[in-house]
């Protein structure tokens, strides 16, 4: 649980509120201005949506030097920041052909696999030479590749499930299997934190969707408990099949899922359990495979394991993998399988390179380095930060880290002041976490050395002190900032 000190809730909810009142203030002029101007189309209702509109034009674009920021290098451990310059306050920027090389503390590159690879490019590029960038056609047609069965063999043999099926996006992944596993007359009860991909899957599937309180066990249960009796709406009939979807890390907050009592509660009440392991699949676990490995559960008792090749292979697309029956189901079923080109063979090639990397199988032992090198990068940076002071979300061994900045105004003044001294951060705030709870979010990666940790931390550090977010400070005889001494929790 998150406890915001009071003054800084406080400060927060104004600071929006200033925000909210500025802008409909001048978006009052520019209605009566439009009328003057006869610029309004007649009859038409307006295309894009009210209050998501107004919050885009008139919170998030102040800010908006702070997102998307082009880079002109691979994610690795140092990237080139390409600057931009505005004339107009920052409402359009244009690109200069200046760079700035940053620390990259912001990618999901969590074994350093994104950038060159003595094992993996090679591989690569190979591939793109006998196959191609893309395989222009869907799985069920002329898409199958021999790597494409590599793969899915490989995937399914890495994460410890019987069969695989791979897709070209990790997104749709989520969006696509779900409703082909689950429909109306079923029961998705979802955490939730869990991500947008998710969401929209549970939602386009039809089954009915309830939400447990993020990573609660007990409040899971009592859901289920009430769902089972109540059973499905007005007719009361029991549910075709339940389905409860968590995440291994929620990568929002870098915590990892309390997934052995979690699936001891859906063993007890009968519920499917479908794992995304987006941010968790390579980068924990002794033999990175995963939330399983780390907390000793037996993949058998996981029904539906997805993950995404996005963050720790360096590629990209989503994996599901269960039981024959349920692979060669969806392969008959899933949208994304049927009616989708399949993933671009090099991406797939780099999937393969990477997992036989991670498994000692390039004949070194370069893979169990980096999983080595990021636990410890991770417990080390986590550890130095909450030693400075800040506050910072998840558990010990998870490479992600979210520093928490609240104040709407600490968002820019975070980024743009560590972007001044060479570290690339990612900031994120509304609709990407609750409106009171903005953060920084650090992802380390294997590919980070010790310097580097070290001239990260002094810079965050510094930041820290000047935009005032150390708010669980080490000596409390400091006032601290203007909220005063804060009570730990
Ligand atoms: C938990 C989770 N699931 C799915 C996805 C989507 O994966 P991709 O970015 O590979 O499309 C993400 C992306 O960040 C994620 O965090
Ligand atoms: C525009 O962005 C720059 C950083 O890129 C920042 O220093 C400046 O304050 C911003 N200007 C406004 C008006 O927000
Ligand atoms: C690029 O950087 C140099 C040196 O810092 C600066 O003088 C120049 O104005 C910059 N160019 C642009 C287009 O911003």
């Amino acid at each position: 649980m998150i406890t915001i000190p009071y003054i800084t809730a406080l400060t927060t909810y104004f600071s929006y509120g200033l925000l909210f009142a500025f802008g409909q203030f001048r978006d009052f002029f520019r209605k009566i201005f439009d009328w003057w101007r006869g610029n309004n189309l007649q009859g038409y209702a307006p295309i894009v949506l009210g209050l998501e509109d107004f919050y885009t034009r008139r919170l998030y674009l102040r800010i908006q030097d702070c997102f998307g920021r082009p880079i002109s290098s691979p994610p690795d451990a140092w990237v080139n920041v390409v600057e931009r310059v505005s004339k107009d306050n920052n409402k359009t920027l244009k690109r200069t052909t200046n760079v700035s090389r940053c620390l990259n503390l912001g990618s999901y590159n969590y074994l350093g696999f994104a950038a060159a690879d003595e094992y993996c490019t090679p591989r690569v590029i190979d591939s793109m030479k006998k196959f191609s960038p893309s395989t222009c056609s869907t799985r069920t047609d002329g898409g199958t590749t021999t790597l494409h069965t590599e793969l899915e063999e490989c995937v399914a043999d890495f994460v410890g499930k019987p069969a695989a099926l791979v897709t070209g996006m990790g997104y749709a992944t989520n969006s696509a299997i779900l409703p082909s596993l689950i429909g109306k007359g079923g029961l998705i009860i979802s955490d939730s934190l869990n991500h947008n991909s998710i969401v929209n899957g549970a939602r386009g599937s039809g089954a009915t969707v309830r939400v447990f309180q993020h990573n609660t066990p007990s409040h899971l249960e009592s859901v289920l408990r009430e769902n089972i009796a109540e059973g499905q709406p007005r007719t009361h009939r029991p549910w075709k099949k339940i389905m409860v979807i968590v995440e291994g890390i929620y990568s929002m907050e870098g915590e990892l899922c309390k997934l052995p009592e979690i699936v001891a509660i859906c063993k007890k009440y009968k519920a499917y359990v479908y794992l995304d392991e987006a941010h968790s699949i390579g980068a924990i676990g002794k033999t990175g495979r995963g939330v399983c490995e780390l907390l000793g559960v037996d993949t058998a008792d996981v029904d539906i394991m997805m993950g995404t090749f996005t963050k720790s292979f360096g590629s990209c697309g989503g994996y599901i993998a269960g039981s024959k029956e349920v692979i060669q189901y969806l392969k008959h079923t899933c949208p994304a399988h049927l009616y989708a080109t399949s993933i671009s063979p090099p991406a797939a090639q780099q999937i393969i390179s990477a997992i036989k990397v991670i498994l000692g199988q390039d004949g070194s032992n370069r893979g169990a380095q980096k999983l080595a090198r990021i636990r410890e990068n991770s417990n080390f940076f986590r550890s130095e930060l909450q030693k400075m002071g800040f506050e910072v979300l998840g558990d010990n061994d998870s490479p992600v880290m979210p520093i928490m900045l609240y104040n709407p105004a600490k968002i820019p003044a975070f980024s743009r002041e560590c972007l001044k001294q060479n570290l690339a951060v990612v900031t994120v705030a509304f609709p990407a976490t609750p409106l009171l709870l903005a953060r920084a979010r650090i992802c380390l990666s294997a590919a980070h050395t010790r310097e580097d940790m070290i001239k990260a931390l002094k810079v965050i550090s510094s930041v820290g002190d000047m935009i005032g977010i150390k708010y669980f400070p080490a000596e409390p005889k400091k006032p601290q900032l203007e909220d005063g001494p804060v009570k730990l929790d």
